[in-house]
């Protein structure tokens, strides 16, 4: 018997009147004639044609949605509209059977709340198809473009004795029994007696070990899931995500910022190029969704032009201290619509101002560097003026932050004296500093949130539906 065909490549075979053998699941099966099929290799399904006066009723009765069917037929070209071909059904094999009274997902519009519920079961759904097919899609352009320009993928640890970031927004990893923690004379926990002799977390990010790894193999890239103990219920943020943390040696900020536009340019034209199908619908799907908005808060662009807007211009660069008077002489902030006024220098943005920045002065993504030094973390690299980092963030429409990094401090004495500021413990990151003891040298890197990023692809307005099973505060299911 010849082999099994995926849909995607029946859809585009060119050659009819041969058998075929096609498998997948029930999405609809209309008149006992016309049974739409998916296997998840494209958002489109291919019709399968059953001679129904010829075919067993109780084989009829089990083609329900959701059902596994195999099916042996003749590749035809198709009378209906809408597909080029479809299946003439010779025989039909029931593989897996779906009760329609139980089985949850109807051939129907669903919430994607509801859908959240249910996210074992919402891959069969065509929004859910095309999202996690653009994410692999997104995952798998990301090593090759660093590949491509020669770096190193680093495998940095999970679970480590640092919080890169010092927010203290770590998960504890521990073996011990929670019900007797062994304590101090002092009554503080003895974590010498935990697994591994010491207080350990989930790592909030690689990019320590990443410059560590920079500073012989010259570029290195991290991709991998990091984990944030924020409590923050946003459509933004998730306790696991994965992050892509790319490290270069004897980089500036300039390079840095230049290598971010590049990657982020590169991804969107990736998944233009291998998704057009899927980017489609979920564009349809987007403008269906702001048809129940009122006008004046619709996007202006669909997400396809969206997309092709950000590859076709260069993204706009200024400083923290441009931004600030930007938004300092903007009308919202003049006629108070800012929940939070911008007032003086050196508070960190909110979303709200992002937004504004990128959505409504400048129309496009954009760069943001030079930081107070009190709002980032102790390892960028410190201006003259002593008072602000060599810090970037990309800014998106509709995202906000995307990508958040700065160029390194790699001066010793500096960098000593900046974590002696904060309260970052110099003897626990020996390692760290040992970097810059032995042939230190300028670097810089940036972290760009993953699923950020395929949201921004995809139009997906929530965090928790680009990441097949996600993280949130009071969520671990699945
Ligand atoms: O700005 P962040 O905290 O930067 C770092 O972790 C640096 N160590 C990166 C580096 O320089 N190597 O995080 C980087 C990005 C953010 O811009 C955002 O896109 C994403 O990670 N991110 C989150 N995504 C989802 N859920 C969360 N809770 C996130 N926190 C940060
Ligand atoms: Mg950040």
């Amino acid at each position: 018997m010849s082999q099994r065909i995926k849909i995607k490549a029946l859809l585009e075979s060119e050659q009819t009147g041969i058998e075929v053998v096609v498998k997948g699941w029930i999405r609809t099966f209309r008149n006992n004639q016309f049974i739409a099929l998916n296997d998840g290799s494209t958002n489109n399904n291919i019709q399968v044609v059953v001679d129904f006066e010829n075919t067993d009723p109780n084989l009829l009765k089990r083609l329900t949605t959701g059902a596994a069917i195999s099916v042996v037929g003749e590749l035809v070209p198709s009378l209906g509209k809408g597909q080029k071909v479809e299946v003439k059904a010779k025989s039909i094999e029931v593989l897996g059977d779906s009760d329609p009274e139980k089985y949850p997902l109807q051939p129907k519009k669903h919430s994607l709340e509801f859908l959240r519920e249910i996210a074992h079961l919402r891959f069969r759904t065509n929004t859910f198809g095309a999202v996690f097919r653009v994410r692999n899609t997104l995952a798998y352009a990301i090593h090759r473009f660093f590949n491509d320009r020669g770096f190193v993928y680093l495998h940095t640890p999970i679970i480590t004795a640092s919080d890169a970031e010092g927010a203290g927004e770590t998960f504890h990893v521990t073996n011990f029994d929670l019900l007797s923690i062994p304590k101090t004379d002092s009554g503080e926990v003895n974590y010498k007696d935990d697994f591994f002799g010491r207080a350990t977390n989930l790592t909030v990010s690689g990019q320590l070990e990443g410059e560590l790894g920079a500073m012989a193999l010259s570029d290195i890239y991290t991709f991998g899931p990091t984990f944030r103990a924020e409590n923050s219920n946003t459509t933004r943020h998730l306790a696991e995500f994965w992050m892509i943390e790319p490290e270069m040696a004897f980089y500036d900020l300039e390079d840095n910022m230049n290598l971010a536009e590049e990657m982020l340019k590169y991804l969107i034209g990736e998944a233009l190029k291998h998704n057009a199908d899927d980017i489609e619908f979920l564009s349809q799907r987007l403008a269906d969704e702001e048809k129940q908005k009122p006008q004046h808060e619709r996007s202006e662009m669909s997400l396809t032009e969206k997309l092709q807007f950000c590859l076709d211009n260069d993204f706009q660069r200024l400083t923290y201290t441009e931004a600030i008077d930007i938004l300092k002489e903007s009308t919202p902030n003049k006629k108070k619509k800012f929940q939070y006024p911008v007032e003086g220098w050196g508070t960190d943005l909110q979303s709200e101002h992002e937004r504004y920045l990128v959505e409504k002065h400048f129309k496009k993504p954009v760069i943001l560097t030079d930081y107070p030094k009190q709002i980032k973390a102790f390892y960028m690299r410190q201006n003259d003026d002593g008072k602000t980092v060599r810090a970037m963030d990309i800014l998106f429409p509709g995202i906000g932050e995307i990508i958040g990094g700065s160029q390194r401090e790699e001066r010793l004495e500096k960098l000593e004296q900046r974590m002696d500021e904060m309260g970052v413990p110099k003897e626990e990151l020996w390692w760290y500093l040992d970097t810059r003891r032995f042939g230190t040298c300028q670097h810089a890197g940036f972290g760009l949130g993953f699923e950020r990023m395929v949201q921004f692809v995809t139009g997906m307005g929530n965090i928790r539906d680009v990441i097949p099973f996600p993280r949130f505060p009071k969520n671990a299911e699945f």
